[in-house]
């Protein structure tokens, strides 16, 4: 039977995984996969996860099944965190899920229960599984302006024009924080305008917060869901805890949905919980059940934001850093786009072929639209890296 397939392309991201793991070159610089890395270039384990692990083990008392909507606490604290003071009422239904992938996944599937012909606009360029992902499930997919790559700035009043033309129910995915891969966000102002126009043509916004506190303190990353939860009848909001919980391969995040009434709330948790129990049965809870133990222990927080912020502020020094060096190794270039973004991403902004070039020659990795993520930088490969990039322009 399976002679019959093709193989696949690796995907874009992840294959950089594997293509940086088997280079043998000493000075090779991976800048491709979103993962946060120290100077060192390690990813450790947060110390407050391994307090929280600590703790589990220690008074977790049962493996038995939870159910389809995974960890109640922790999806309780997940609303919290997520939708902070905004006013829901009891209109609002969060489960648990497989990491902010897996969120997205059942959000297309309950979208197309709701409504098989659905349309989602997203953001022209946006993460490179988005496109995959929800168009795999089924959903038709449109672009909408968002980043201009020849001055380094968001298109915004192409955007909202766009916007401003979609039909009423259409669904419109934004990145709460951090684009990916722009690193280039709205500002609230903008965000407002934006709201504006989602409320007017009666547009139901999808936000993906997968990075809530690498761009600024959690709940200034999360204005825009508040912002909008106020003000729209119904929204749908993925995370991750990936990142800001440093638990990639535990598969960490949270699905939300803002719905019309109580009522609808109800019928739809119906509606999640068969989705899910046809698809994975239910979420996976040893990451989920660590959020929720440092979320709901206010020292165990306060850690964890100590921790956050020192993420977030390494990677705005690396930013500054490569840019520092490249004014120095490549004088007469504009990167000042790259101290602008925030997050762990922005374009370089070289052609494929550059990239291509950087890679060969010199064993540096990134994604062929030149995004970078700025954790692969330390002090140690700046002056490297910035005259590689010099090298190809
Ligand atoms: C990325 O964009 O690099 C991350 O979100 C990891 C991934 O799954 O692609």
């Amino acid at each position: 039977m399976f002679e019959s397939l093709q193989p696949m392309p690796a995907d874009a991201i992840l294959g950089l995984i594997v293509e940086h793991q088997e280079d043998p070159r000493a000075e090779k610089i991976d800048l491709g996969v979103g993962v946060y890395r120290t100077t060192e270039g390690a990813t450790p384990v947060l110390d407050v996860v391994k307090q929280a692990e600590r703790r589990l083990i220690d008074t977790q008392d049962s493996k038995a099944y939870l159910g389809t909507a995974g960890n109640a606490s922790f999806n309780s604290a997940m609303q919290s965190l997520t939708f902070g003071q905004a006013e829901v009422g009891d209109r609002l239904l969060t489960v648990q899920t497989p990491g902010g992938s897996g969120s997205l996944r059942v959000a297309a599937g309950l979208i197309l229960r709701a409504q098989d012909s659905a349309t989602v606009w997203v953001s022209d360029p946006t993460w490179n599984n988005h496109v995959p992902l929800l168009g795999g499930a089924g959903l038709q997919l449109e672009p909408y302006p968002y980043y201009d790559s020849a001055t380094h700035e968001i298109r915004i009043d192409a955007m909202l024009e766009s916007l401003s033309a979609a039909p009423k129910g259409d669904l419109v995915l934004f990145h709460a924080c951090c684009h990916n891969p722009s690193g280039l966000d709205p500002s609230e102002e903008q965000w407002r305008q934006i709201t504006d126009v989602v409320a007017e043509r009666e547009l139901v916004p999808f936000i993906d917060m997968a990075y809530q506190g690498f761009a600024n303190d959690l709940d200034t990353d999360a204005f825009a869901v508040r912002h909008m939860a106020g003000r729209v009848p119904e929204m749908i909001v993925s995370t991750s805890c990936s990142k800001n919980f440093g638990l990639y391969r535990e598969r960490v995040g949270s699905l939300s949905f803002l719905v019309a009434d109580s009522g609808t709330r109800q019928t739809l948790a119906s509606q999640a919980s068969s989705y899910v129990r046809t698809l994975y049965s239910m979420p996976p809870d040893h990451g989920a059940a660590v959020v929720s133990s440092v979320l709901h222990d206010a020292e165990l927080r306060e850690r964890w934001i100590v921790e956050l912020n020192a993420m977030r502020n390494r990677l705005r020094e690396m930013r500054e850093l490569l840019y520092g060096a490249l004014e120095e190794k490549a004088p007469g270039h504009d990167f000042s786009h790259l101290v602008r973004a925030t997050g762990m991403f922005c374009f370089l902004g070289i052609s494929v072929e550059q990239v291509g070039r950087l890679k060969k020659d010199f064993g540096v990795y990134m994604v062929d639209s030149s995004r970078i993520n700025v954790a692969g930088i330390t002090p140690g490969n700046v002056g490297y890296l910035a005259e590689a990039i010099a090298a190809v322009l």
